[in-house]
Formats: structure tokens, sequence, C-alpha cells
């Protein structure tokens, strides 16, 4: 079968939206994907003008998302949505993931997973019995330079991996910015709207699965603290973990969105018996591999010596910086060449299944709730339960 492009339909990311105008630049960034249908937004005229402004098919703009799964699921076979893509607050996952599934859409959504663990359990055991493919956008997980650093951990050259720190540090809720009715506080603040969580479930879930990604172990127990900064706010703002890892290896997670001046300041380092890695976000092309008996190695994005899955998630050559969007990118491009596969019936690529899931949805939800459980709690440590 001739290879053709894949067409997205998007819930969410109307005018004024934030994540939803990454995800079209990400989703076209390798020209697998064409956006085709969008129910943009819950108030119809923005839905409708968010349509035009991206120049779609007006007879594909919808008004609400319940009848645009139900129709493009009606479409012919040469028209039809090959996937949906959701980007609306949290409260707003569940609902329109499992009516895409039960239409027979394959489904990208937006961290965290969903409102709550029991949705997050109900998305993972629908994705399983319709088999369709599901993307979990955890950023962070599409740069190379830390698929380079899970290779290498795993590799085993390090030796046992002892220590796990992972940092997400924001500072732009060092103010009550709610109260002047900024969209994306409004609904992260609100427990209606954002969940459980403030704070640990917009950024800390992210932390959470950059710290299992690279590492490649699993939680076990952990020890947190969750604070609400700035008063009159509803959910947490900033919060410390203390983590134990499934090999004996300990660490500490930290998520912040009241560190003033901060920007999006991700930080990984992870140590094992001879040596570490360190990652930062805001100088991404770079990985420091540093060793107890020799100097430290600079390994930089788009150069010839990376191991496979960091090289193909590469795009240009060294110097040239690559990002945020290329992270993004990386993640759909990998999700749209599975998909082709299975449209082809050929076999994908091992990297090409290299993409957080259900399954890292489930446990970014239960990592929620066992913070918060821990931090109300007076013992020391609280197994992580799912
Ligand atoms: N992966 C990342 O790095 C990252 C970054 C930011 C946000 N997010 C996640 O993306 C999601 C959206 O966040 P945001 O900051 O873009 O929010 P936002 O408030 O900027 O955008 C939400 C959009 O959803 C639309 N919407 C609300 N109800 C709707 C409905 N019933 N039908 C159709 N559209 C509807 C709104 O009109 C708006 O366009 C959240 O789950 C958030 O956690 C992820």
């Amino acid at each position: 079968m001739k290879s053709r492009k894949l067409r997205a339909g998007m819930i969410g990311g109307g005018i004024g939206a934030f994540i939803g105008a990454v995800h079209r630049i990400a989703l076209r960034m390798d020209g697998l994907v064409e956006l085709t249908a969008g129910a943009f937004s819950s108030k119809a005229e923005t839905a409708m003008a968010s349509g035009a402004q991206l120049m779609l098919d007006e007879a594909r703009t919808y008004t609400d998302y319940v009848t645009m799964l139900e129709q493009e699921a009606d479409m012919p076979a040469d028209q039809r949505l090959d996937f949906i893509c959701i980007v609306t607050p949290n409260h707003l996952h569940f609902a329109p993931v499992m009516l895409a599934l039960e239409k027979g859409f394959h489904v990208v959504v937006d961290k965290p997973v969903a409102f709550s663990l029991e949705e997050a359990k109900a998305i993972q055991t629908k994705v399983a019995a319709t088999g369709l493919l599901f993307l979990l956008t955890h950023t962070y997980t599409g740069y190379p330079m830390l698929k380079q650093a899970r290779q290498l951990l795993a590799s085993g050259v390090m030796g046992t991996i002892r220590k796990v720190y992972v940092e997400y540090p924001q500072g732009w809720l060092s103010t009550l910015l709610e109260a002047t009715g900024q969209t994306q506080a409004s609904w992260r603040t609100d427990p209606e709207r954002s969940g459980a969580a403030g704070a640990m479930g917009d950024i800390g879930t992210h932390a959470f699965n950059l710290a299992e990604y690279v590492s490649g172990l699993q939680v076990t127990e952990l020890c947190a603290a969750v604070n609400i900064v700035v008063p009159g706010r509803r959910l947490d703002d900033d919060g410390e973990v203390l983590l134990r890892f499934s090999n004996g290896a300990t660490g500490v997670l930290m998520a912040t969105q009241v560190a003033a001046g901060e920007e999006n300041n991700v930080r990984v380092r992870i140590y094992g018996e001879h040596g570490g890695i360190e990652w930062m976000q805001e100088a991404a092309n770079t990985l420091l591999v540093k060793w107890a008996d020799k100097p430290t190695e600079v390994y930089r994005a788009g150069t010839g010596y990376l191991a496979g899955v960091a090289g193909h998630n590469c795009r240009t050559p060294a110097g040239h910086p690559e990002g945020y969007l290329e992270a993004f990118a990386n993640l759909y491009r990998n999700f749209a060449l599975a998909l082709l596969a299975r449209i082809n019936g050929t076999v994908p690529e091992p990297a090409w299944l290299d993409f957080p899931g259900a399954e890292e949805g489930v446990r970014g939800m239960a990592f929620i709730n066992n913070v918060l459980r821990s931090s109300g709690a007076t013992e020391k440590w609280t197994s992580f339960t799912i």
C-alpha cells in the first residue's frame, strides 16, 4: 500500500490556548501528519474562528467534540481521521479519550493523562482492549540527549545506579496569577479542573516520568512534602519528594512553580558506581558524562557518535540548536511512523515505539496520589501503590 499522510483531528487548542499550537507545530514538522479536523473550543464562536485561522475546511471544524468524533467515524476510509489529539484541561481528557478509542481512533493526549487514577486505569484498560496506539506527550522524553543518557545507563558502563536527582523549577506562579483571570493559571490552580494536585500534577509528573525513563528504574517508595506557598492558592505550588527505586537507588524530585525568576529549568542528574550523567533543558544539546577516574565528557546532539535511538531523534547537524519543539515533534514522528507501519502492514523499528503511553499515564496519576498521601501522612515512607 502506498504511504500517505496521516489525518489528525484536534480537541482543544483554540485561539488563546497554549499547548495546542505546540502540538500543531510538532505534528507537522516531519510532513507525516496533516491536521484535518478540529473541535478547538467549548465556545462555538472561538471553535469556528480557530478553524478559520488554521485554514481548515469549515465542514470539518466542529463546535463540539462529540459531534466531531461521531461524524468523522462515519467518513469513508480515504477521508476518515487516523488519530485524535486531545489538548484540553485535565478534567476534560477522560471523556474525549474514551469516546475516541470507542470510535476506533488512535489517540494522542497531553499529560497528566486524566483527572484521577481511576480514570487513568480505565483508559489503560480501554487502550489494551482496542489495541489502538496511544501517545502521552511527556515532552522531555523526546530529547535526544536524554535518550543517549538512558542508553548509556542501561549499558551498565556506569555500574549500578545509586542516585537519581530530578528538578523542575518554574517561577510563573510566584504571584496569585489566577486572581487576574489568566487562563492557564486559572484552571491549573482549580481542584475541579486540574485534579488533586497543582504543581505536582502539572510538572511533578514530568519530573517523575523523566526519573523513571532515564534511569530505567521504577519508584517503589516515596516521602513527600508539598506546600501552598502563595497565600490564597487552592492547590500545591511547590514540593519535594524523596525517592526509593526498585534496585535500591535513592533520589530526590523537586517541582515548584514559585521559584521566582526560573523559566523551565528541567535538570536530571543520575549517578552510578563509576560516574554519572547531567542534562539541563536550557542547554538541551549537551549531555555531560562524568567519570570517577577521568575527565568529564561532553556529548553533543547531531554528532555521529551518538548511539542509535539518540541519533534517530536528532534532525540537524551538530551545533544547530534543537529544542522543545523538536523534542515534541520526535514524540509525534515516532508515533506517526509506528502508525504508518501498522497501516502499511510493515514491522515498525524499535526506535519508533519509544514514546510514552497509557502505562506511563497510570504511573503519573499514581505518583500524584502517592505524593499527596505521603505529604499528609505521619509515617516516613509511603509505598508506591497503583
Ligand atoms: N507536555 C507539556 O509540556 C504540556 C505543556 C502545557 C500543557 N500541557 C497539558 O496540556 C493540556 C492543556 O493545557 P493548556 O495550557 O494548553 O491549556 P489552555 O487552557 O491553554 O487550553 C485548553 C484548550 O481547551 C479548550 N477546551 C476546553 N473545553 C473544551 C471542550 N469541551 N471542547 C473543546 N475544547 C475545549 C479551551 O477552549 C482551550 O482552547 C493540559 O492537560 C496540560 O497539563 C502539557
